[in-house]
């Protein structure tokens, strides 16, 4: 059963289309730790996405609830500073928001950003990885009733992510500012819990490199609208069991923290170089 998200989320996009400064061209979502970013931009119109009629409640510390209309070096940007997560209670329709939002406001292209645990043993935390290929095991069915299986012409919808031509320029980007850019699978968990050490073999052993709790949806689901769409992990920590340590929501925001400059750098440059 498709869900009509036009119908669902009707009031939400008047408004934003009312008030609207201007029509975005990149959408990006800033991850655990990451939102600061906002703050190095020119912001030109904010909302608080409590003031969004039918908007999910950010429930967690180090996600505002705010996006943001700005422009960077004359590129118009649309920033989700905050996202929505299953572990928070919330479905397919909901934690696609951002996703849809930019296609509505017709995004050309859409970088996703977020925090995880790094499951490849020769990754630290502090690595940035840009995401080769995600995994949407846990949420097929959720996905699929959002997209269905195929398209008309009988194209698999789930595969379309990555954009191979913003992945090239992220790539040029992170050369042209010396930042040392991983390559990788994003491997999803729905969360809430952190995963066991266990599981951290299982996802080793099937090829992932790294895991965290959102983006696979996003991604998959821009992806199928249309959106030139790429997605960054920032490595926040060891993933369970690598090196004995405990895993925290805290050390996800510190190391995020430590990262931004590089992060802010390689996300700017990536910008300027779509034209
Ligand atoms: N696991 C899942 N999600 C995460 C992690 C992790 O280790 N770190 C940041 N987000």
């Amino acid at each position: 059963m498709k869900i009509d998200l036009k119908f669902k989320y009707q009031a939400l996009l008047t408004k934003i289309r009312n008030e609207a400064p201007f029509q975005p061209e990149v959408a990006i979502v800033l991850g655990s730790g990451l939102g600061n970013f906002a703050s190095s931009v020119n912001i030109i119109k904010s909302f608080n996405t409590s003031a969004l009629p039918g908007y999910p409640p950010s429930t967690i510390k180090g996600h505002e609830g705010k996006i943001h209309f700005s422009e960077y070096d004359g590129k118009k940007l649309l920033l989700f500073q905050g996202r929505i997560h299953f572990y928070e209670g919330y479905n397919i329709s909901e934690c696609i928001l951002p996703s849809f939002i930019a296609r509505q406001l017709k995004c050309k292209y859409l970088l996703l950003t977020n925090a995880a645990g790094g499951v490849n043993p020769n990754f630290v935390p502090g690595d940035l990885m840009l995401n080769r290929s995600i995994d949407s095991f846990n949420i097929k069915k959720e996905l699929t009733n959002l997209i269905g299986l195929a398209d008309e012409t009988g194209k698999n919808n789930f595969n379309n992510f990555p954009s191979a031509f913003l992945n090239g320029l992220i790539k040029k980007a992170a050369l042209e500012e010396k930042i040392e850019l991983k390559e990788g699978v994003y491997w999803f968990n729905k969360g809430p819990a952190y995963e066991t050490p266990a599981e951290i073999r299982m996802m080793g052993k099937f090829g992932a490199d790294a895991v965290g709790m959102s983006t696979v949806h996003e991604a998959i689901f821009a992806a199928y609208l249309g959106i030139k769409t790429s997605s960054i992990t920032c490595v926040t920590n060891f993933a369970a069991g690598i090196t004995g340590q405990k895993l925290s929501h805290e050390e996800v925001t510190v190391t995020a923290k430590l990262v931004e400059d590089k992060f802010e750098r390689l996300v700017k440059r990536t910008i300027l170089l779509i034209d």
